[in-house]
């Protein structure tokens, strides 16, 4: 017999013939003449409910916990409980994998997120979880999608580079020289020449600066990768280890890019609201309990399906920095010396209170700024007139803070080169870079999305651990 998914049982409507079932059991009741099991195989959220008869032999259902699988034949009819409208009269039931209820963690009940966290592996058995991994896949196929239909062409960049695109100094080093008998150089330092790659290699912070290389003959093109950062930052809103989309826009300036990043955005809002309805319905109850816990000066104002619509439907506010900095510096909580940083000198970077105060309070919606200081930037960003501002953009959301970071390129030679220089960037290193400069040079732009902030802000989660199947932090690279 042919298995159907509970997807498909579930929106089918009462049938004669048989049907095959298989899943995992999430809970199991009942009394002596019938049992009920909520059976999910993961095509959706729902669970569907088998009842049990005294047909089906007490020694196979003694066996069938929380967490075992089962393989089900029975007959779809209309319940004759409440909660559901179609359930599954079993005729036969096997038992096809049993989990010992004394070991097995998952109880059904409310699980903390952070025991969860120790439980990586098995936590995809939760609605939580189940529901989240649907939706993040969602996303990755609308961002193909998105960009598929304006006709970029998808590049895959190297994950082991040479070089720094952001020039922090943020990498993990690769390498298969021996650590105790490290070879060195007559200067003591270690001599990479007998590395594998026969140079200082090391994970990827970004593939923008090989993108751009792509784009500049392609003309529009975005990557889709894991990135790696050894940032010693133990936030909600980092990992070491987590996937970017970075489009890259031959002939593009900064009020185009700008004008693509809110396009995706909203498209990417509203496909998670036309394909993803049950899940975000499930997320969006379980934020609002959560919400409910809170202070009530720190509740979210609003529920993650009218978050999604907000998105959709408002052009985002764009600001330059200058113009953020005044509002910023004027501000009460400034001026009652609220932030932990409080706003001074021109020229600082904005910290993560300051953004939220931009997004929350003042504009309440998406805020694009622009035109940073030069000295709190990349390299490879474009020198306004004024010699202290590049044409850079952060796109910062309620709840997340900064949610892409981007830039229109510098494509004048030597204002790049004199930029390298001033940050002490390699020439020797990014010879290829600067060659693109050389030959038939075009403005372009780009930006880049943090793939686990965009899954944030779309589940309505709060930590980043809890979007990304097996997170790595410092100090945890655990399965
Ligand atoms: O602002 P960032 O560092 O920009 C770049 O890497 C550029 N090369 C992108 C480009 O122009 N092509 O990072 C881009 C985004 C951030 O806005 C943030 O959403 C995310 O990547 N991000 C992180 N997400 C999770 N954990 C981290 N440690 C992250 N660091 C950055
Ligand atoms: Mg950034």
């Amino acid at each position: 017999m042919t298995r159907i998914e509970v997807k498909e049982a579930l929106s089918t409507s009462v049938a004669n013939g048989l049907v095959n079932l298989k899943g995992w059991v999430r809970t199991k009741r009942g009394s002596k003449n019938v049992s009920f099991i909520a059976l999910n195989d993961g095509s959706t959220l729902s669970n569907i409910q088998i009842v049990a008869e005294q047909n089906i032999s007490e020694d196979i259902l003694k066996l069938i916990n929380t967490g075992s699988s089962i393989s089900v034949i029975g007959k779809l009819v209309q319940s004759k409980g409440s909660g559901q409208a179609i359930e599954l009269l079993a005729e036969s039931i096997d038992l096809i994998g049993v989990a010992d209820p004394d070991e097995y963690p998952l109880q059904p009940k409310k699980h903390s997120l952070e025991f969860l966290r120790e439980k990586a592996h098995l936590r995809f058995r939760t609605n939580t979880f189940g529901a989240v991994f649907r939706i993040r896949h969602a996303m990755t196929f609308a961002i193909h999608n998105f960009f598929n239909s304006k006709g970029f062409s998808n590049i895959h960049t190297p994950i082991i580079t040479g070089s720094d695109c952001e020039g922090a100094g943020e990498m993990f080093t690769v390498s298969t020289l021996d650590k105790v008998n490290t070879p060195l150089t007559a200067n003591g330092d270690v001599d990479y020449s007998k590395d594998f790659f026969g140079k200082e290699t090391n994970l990827t912070v970004s593939g923008q600066l090989e993108a751009e290389m792509a784009a500049l003959a392609l003309g529009k093109v975005y990557t889709f990768g894991p990135t790696f950062r050894a940032e010693n930052s133990n936030t909600s809103r980092h990992l070491a280890e987590f996937w970017m989309i970075e489009p890259e826009v031959a002939f593009a300036d900064l009020d185009e890019n700008m004008n693509l990043a809110q396009d995706m955005l909203q498209y990417l809002c509203s496909y998670a609201l036309n394909n993803c309805k049950d899940d975000l319905v499930f997320l969006d109850k379980r934020l609002q309990e959560e919400e409910r816990h809170k202070k009530k000066e720190e509740r979210q104002e609003m529920g993650l399906i009218d978050k999604l619509k907000f998105v959709v439907d408002n052009d985002f506010e764009r600001i330059t920095y200058t113009e953020a900095y005044d509002i910023l510096r004027n501000s009460k909580p400034n001026k009652k010396k609220k932030f932990k940083y409080p706003i001074d000198e021109w020229g600082a970077d904005f910290q993560s209170e300051h953004e939220r105060y931009l997004v929350e309070k003042k504009f309440k919606k998406p805020v694009i700024i622009s035109d940073y200081p030069k000295d709190i930037k990349a390299f490879y960003m474009r020198m306004n007139d004024d010699g202290k501002t590049v044409r850079a953009m952060d796109v910062l959301f309620p709840g997340i803070g900064e949610i892409i970071g981007g830039s229109q390129r510098e494509e004048r030679t030597d204002l790049l080169k004199q930029r390298m220089k001033e940050m002490d960037i390699s020439e020797k290193e990014l010879w290829w870079y600067i060659d693109s400069r050389k030959f038939g040079t075009v403005p372009h732009s780009g930006y880049g999305l943090g793939f686990e902030r965009l899954i944030l802000f779309v589940t309505g989660m709060s930590n980043i651990r809890d979007v990304i199947p097996f997170p790595r932090t410092p100090k945890n690279a655990d399965f």
